[in-house]
């Protein structure tokens, strides 16, 4: 078995690349990890060098390629219930005020999805706020799932988790109540499931076309980019948030070195960011 070896400027290259196409930073350290992920890729799609691999992800005419390229560089680590306060802040806290000026509609964002354990946590604990407060909550009330990998979406919407998966976060008393055993593997039940869509969508491009929300989730992907992306990301996800919508990030981000339109919400739970009211933006 014949390996393609990169060199360092072949190595800056698809650095670039990867930068561009999805903004993830790769770290000068990765040279290793890069060279073996990108082999195997290589020998699956036949291609003889990599000169020839970055042609075919540059001419745009192979997107199953860049598909696959994207979500071997991608992390995709997730977790039910995901440091558990985010969900607990939406019980305890954001659910009440929300419901209580009886909305229309409420609408949720879960901006970087992976395989779908924290739109369908979000959609289990609506479920579970709103057993016992029949009316509690808006007669519409979505979650709109985005991820840049189709792979981690397709998997999403299929709604099936294995053994493994839902050991890492579902109680068995979850389990039983929010999902059927289908063989070797537990389905998602319709009634969590029809409150989420998925969607493709890189963070990088427009988000005009998904409306307004009224909570975002964009947990454990802004570390992977640079300040000026983070920058971005964050004005534009103000954008997309109603007048003192709420933004939950992951536990080792902030919004605090890159938007001046968030205040921090202390909860007895933890901490949550709230659109400000005048955001000078
Ligand atoms: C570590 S997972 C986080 C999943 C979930 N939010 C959580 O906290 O458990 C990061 C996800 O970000 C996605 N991602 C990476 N770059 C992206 C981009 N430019 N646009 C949208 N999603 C992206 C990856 O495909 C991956 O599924």
């Amino acid at each position: 078995m014949t390996i393609v070896n990169i060199s360092p400027n072949e190595y800056e290259e698809f650095r670039r690349f990867l930068q561009d196409a999805c903004g993830i930073l790769l770290g000068d350290n990765k040279h290793y990890l890069v060279t073996s992920r990108l082999n195997r890729l290589i020998r699956e799609f036949g291609i003889d060098s990599f000169g020839e691999l970055m042609r075919q992800l540059k001419s745009a005419r192979n997107n199953q390629l860049k598909e696959r390229i994207i979500d071997a560089m991608t992390t995709n680590e997730t977790l039910w219930f995901r440091d558990r306060y985010p969900f607990e802040i939406l019980k305890s806290t954001i659910l009440p005020e929300l419901s209580a000026s009886r909305p229309k509609q409420l609408r949720i964002w879960s901006a970087a999805c992976s395989s779908g354990q924290e739109p369908y946590s979000i959609s289990i604990t609506l479920q579970e706020y709103a057993t016992g407060r029949p009316g509690s909550l808006p007669p519409l009330t979505q979650i709109t799932a985005t991820d840049i990998s189709a792979t981690m979406l397709r998997d999403a919407n299929s709604g099936h988790y294995d053994r493994m998966s839902l050991a890492r976060g579902i109680s068995e008393e979850r389990l039983a109540r929010f999902f059927i055993p289908r063989g070797e593997k537990w389905e998602i039940r319709p009634e969590i499931k029809s409150r989420v869509a998925f969607r493709e969508l890189n963070l990088l491009q427009s988000y005009a076309a998904l409306g307004k929300f009224d909570i975002v989730f964009c947990r454990n992907v802004l570390i992977y980019f640079s300040s000026d992306l983070k920058r971005d990301i964050l004005a534009r996800l103000a954008q997309s948030l109603n007048p003192r919508g709420w933004l939950f990030l992951g536990g080792s981000e902030s919004p605090t070195s890159y938007s001046e339109a968030f205040e921090l919400v202390r909860t007895k739970e933890g901490v949550v960011y709230r659109l400000k009211e005048v955001t000078g933006r």
